[in-house]
Formats: structure tokens, sequence, C-alpha cells
């Protein structure tokens, strides 16, 4: 502690300012929530640059300099700074104002858009992934800066708005201004802690390869029985090349798929038996009769250390009420890869398309597509700002944080390391089971005031 007592002194007027303004925050959030930045449909084209343009509003409320909407071939990027002085360390805060879509609509206890508080929850897409998570840090900036206490560091922001579509525009954008986004450390919280009292930091994530099959067979659709048994069905086929992708025991079949994959080692497996999750626990919030997987791993390993395949979405045939005999002229499959260290998502797209091609039964054409992917990332924890973000996440939560992997992607972590050479620090304020990507998205509130009292006391921790 800082013998002049300054440092005290800061934490209480920052307190007095969170718990002053804390219904404000609230408010506001809702504000941003309410905005449909859907970036994958492009109706929400006008929504999305709406957003962008709260994002700039927002960073100017919380007293950033250089706010800018920078516009991108695809959605904007909104920037700002702090600047503090020259000696002082660079840290690059990194979030995404885009959302995934809410469909299915009608599985939302209230509309995705019209956020909601129910015991303590804020339910609305994007109020954890990853609006929510962005808006803390923003308070936590707030909070210094609109009283004396100030930040001790440069701060430079890049909100994205496609991280959920892969990110397509920030490589390029990142190399065009590798000077001016200079920095010694990136933080990112658009991850998970594992319970409330329980936080964490993000030590690995997968990466992903995404890509979308067409079977096509007669060139129409068909009397299912006038012409069944006699014509190749492309949902049948489909399914023979899905069935074909997964082995008996839970491997997927793509030659070469394995080849690059980091084994565990033994260090790594007794780690993992110390994170306090129970397979038996995850079983019951999924309702499932039981959790299947590659054969010898657990879990946990499964989700952090092991490569997979699932279909997505499928779309085919006759899917109205009741029953229309019929025989599909087409079928598509949306079908993702999540990957580990060292699989390169370029590769794999191609060794994924001449599978599929080769599992493709007679009488139909087959045509895979390959959308977006990230490269899978771990991390080499340590620093400056991973301490102060360690010690400040004790203090608010009362428990050192876990060393935790993510089975998801950010596409622009490793993105960030290979462009900046900047190492990223991932703190998630999410929580097990708050919906991302489904209907009923939520954020704890608690964990989300809380969380901005960490944030606040890790840029005091940072100076000298
Ligand atoms: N915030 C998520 C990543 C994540 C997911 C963290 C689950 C913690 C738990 C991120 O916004 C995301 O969903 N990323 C996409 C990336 C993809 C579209 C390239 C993903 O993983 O599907
Ligand atoms: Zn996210």
């Amino acid at each position: 502690m800082d013998p002049s007592g300054k440092r005290s002194a800061d934490v209480t007027e920052i307190d007095t300012y969170l718990s002053e303004n804390a219904d404000r925050f609230e408010e506001e959030l809702r504000e941003l929530l309410r905005i449909p930045s859907v970036s994958t449909e492009s109706r929400f084209a006008g929504d999305v640059q709406r957003c962008a343009e709260w994002m700039a509003a927002d960073m100017e409320r919380a007293g950033l300099e250089t706010v800018e909407v920078i516009p991108t071939d695809g959605h904007p990027v909104v920037y700002a700074e702090h600047q503090a002085d020259v000696e002082s360390p660079t840290v690059l805060i990194y979030g995404h104002y885009d959302v995934q879509p809410t469909d299915p609509d009608d599985l939302w206890t209230t509309p995705p858009f019209e956020p909601d508080v129910r015991e303590g929850r804020l339910y609305a897409r994007g109020s954890t992934d990853d609006k929510g998570q962005l808006h803390m840090h923003l308070r936590a900036l707030e909070a210094r800066l609109r009283t004396g206490a100030g930040v001790p560091a440069n701060v430079k922001l890049v909100v994205e708005g496609e991280e959920e579509i892969g990110s397509r525009h920030l490589e390029g954008f990142l190399k065009e201004n590798r000077r001016r986004l200079a920095c010694d450390t990136v933080m990112i919280s658009d991850t998970v802690m594992l319970s409330p009292e329980l936080p964490a930091i993000t030590v690995g994530l997968r990466g992903l390869a995404y890509a979308e099959v067409t079977v096509r067979g007669p060139n129409r659709d068909l009397h299912s029985g006038q012409y069944g048994g006699a014509v190749q069905n492309p949902a049948n086929a489909l399914a023979a090349i899905i069935a074909g992708l997964k082995d008996q025991y839970g491997r997927v079949t793509i030659p070469g798929f394995y080849d690059p994959v980091q084994e565990m080692t033994g260090d790594e497996r007794a780690q993992l038996r110390e994170i306090p999750l129970d397979p038996a626990d995850l079983q019951r919030d999924l309702s499932v009769p039981a959790l299947v997987g590659e054969a010898g791993y657990s879990p946990v390993e499964q989700l952090w250390y092991r490569p997979t395949l699932d279909v997505n979405g499928m779309i085919s045939g006759f899917t109205g009420e009741g029953a229309k005999t019929v025989l599909p002229a087409e079928a598509r499959a949306k079908i993702s890869m999540r990957l580990v260290p060292d699989q390169v998502f370029e590769e794999i797209q191609e060794a994924f398309r001449k599978h599929v091609l080769a599992l493709a039964p007679e009488g139909v054409t087959v045509h895979v597509e390959a959308h977006h992917g990230a490269a899978p990332w771990r991390a080499d924890p340590g620093g400056p700002v991973f301490e102060a973000a360690s010690a400040a996440l004790e203090e608010a939560f009362g428990h050192k944080p876990l060393l935790i992997c993510e089975g998801g992607s950010i596409p622009l972590v490793p993105m960030f390391e290979r462009i900046l050479g900047a190492p990223a620090v991932l703190i998630g304020f999410g929580l097990p089971g708050s919906n991302l990507h489904g209907p009923d998205e939520w954020l704890n509130l608690e964990v989300y005031h809380r969380g901005i009292g960490a944030l606040a006391s890790m840029w005091g921790r940072l100076a000298g």
C-alpha cells in the first residue's frame, strides 16, 4: 500500500462513485441491450451501425479521449484512448458489440432485445456475450476517470462488430494500425467464471473451422412414393455423410485431423482434476440422460483439450406441421469443428472438404463451402496485468482466480499475439449456464457490480 494513503483514499472515492451510480449503470446497460446488433443478418446492418455510435458516445461518457467510429469493409470498429504517460504500461482492451442471432425466438421467456430483470439476473441477448462485460470495463474506467483516482496506464479500446462472424475484417485493421495499437498487454472480458464466488482467468481457447455442406439430388422435390427407392435422397445422403464423420469412439474420421494435436501432459491432466467441475452437475443442468464424447477423456478434458466436430444446423425437406410425403431435392448442414493447438484451421477446412466428398454416396452432387475460422490459443500466464487482475479478483470475490480454459473461440486473441506481439489476459464475468448464443441469455447483476469494482481496483494496482 502507498504510504501516503492515496490508495485507500482513492478506493473510498471509487466505491462511493460506484454505489451512487449503480442504478444509472444498469439503466444504460439496458439501453445498450435494446439495440439488436446482430452481425450475421444483413437486415440488422443499420442497428449494428447505431450500436457502434452508442458505444462511441458511451466511451466519451466514461471520460476517454480520441473516440472514433472507424469504418471497415464490414461493421465498424469503435476506438478510444486514455493517455497517461510514456512510462506507464499500455493496455489494450478488446471487446465486441455485435451479438448472435436470437432464434428460436419463441423459446425466450421475454423478448431478447427487451432486457428484463428476474431474480438478480438481467436477461437479454448480449447481456453476457459481450455487451455486459464490455460495459463493465467502461464503468471501471469511468469510476477512475470521473473521480480523482485516475487511470495509471495508457489505455486503448478496440471494440468490434464482427466477432460473432469470425472477425473477418479485423486482421487487416490490426495490420494497418500496428503502430497505433502498439501495447504491452491485451485485456479481454468475453469468457466465464466458474461460479459467482469463483473468479477465473482463461488461459486457453479452442479454435474453429466452420463449413457448410450442400447435397443436391433431383432437379426438383419429388413425390416420395412415386420416386422413393430409385432416386438417391439428398437428406439420406447427408445423414450418411454426417454419420461417417465420427467413429464409434467419438473420434473425428478426417484423415490427418489429429496429427498436429498436442497430447495432454500428465501435469495438465492432474491440474484439471483440481478444477471443481463435476460432470454430474453438467448432466443434471442440461437434463441429458448421459454425457458422451471421445473415449479416454473426461468431459473437462474433452471440452478444453480435445478437438471435435458438430452439426450446428440442418436444412432439408418438409418441416411444417403434420406429414407431407416428399423427397427433397436438396439438403444442407452447417458444421463446426473446434480445434486445439497446433491444428491450423485453413488446413482442417481443406481436409474436411476432401473427406466429405469421399464420403458422398452415389446419385448426388456435394458442395462444401468454408465459412470462418479461428486459431486455437494457449496463454503463458504472468506479467503485471495478469498479477494485478489476479489480486483484484481475489479481493473482490474472496477467492484466488482459477486458471481455466474455454471450449469456445475468440479469433482476435491469437491474432493480437501474432500481429501486435502482445499477450492477452482473459478475465470472464459470465457464468456457466448463462445461455450464450441460446434463448434466455443472462448476466448476474451482483457479479456485474462486483466485477466493475474488481476492474477499477486492478487499474490502481498497476501503478508503479
Ligand atoms: N464469448 C464467446 C466465446 C465464449 C464462448 C467464451 C463460451 C466463453 C464461453 C465469443 O463471443 C464467441 O462466441 N465466439 C464464437 C467465435 C466464432 C464465431 C468465430 C464462438 O466461439 O462460436
Ligand atoms: Zn463473445
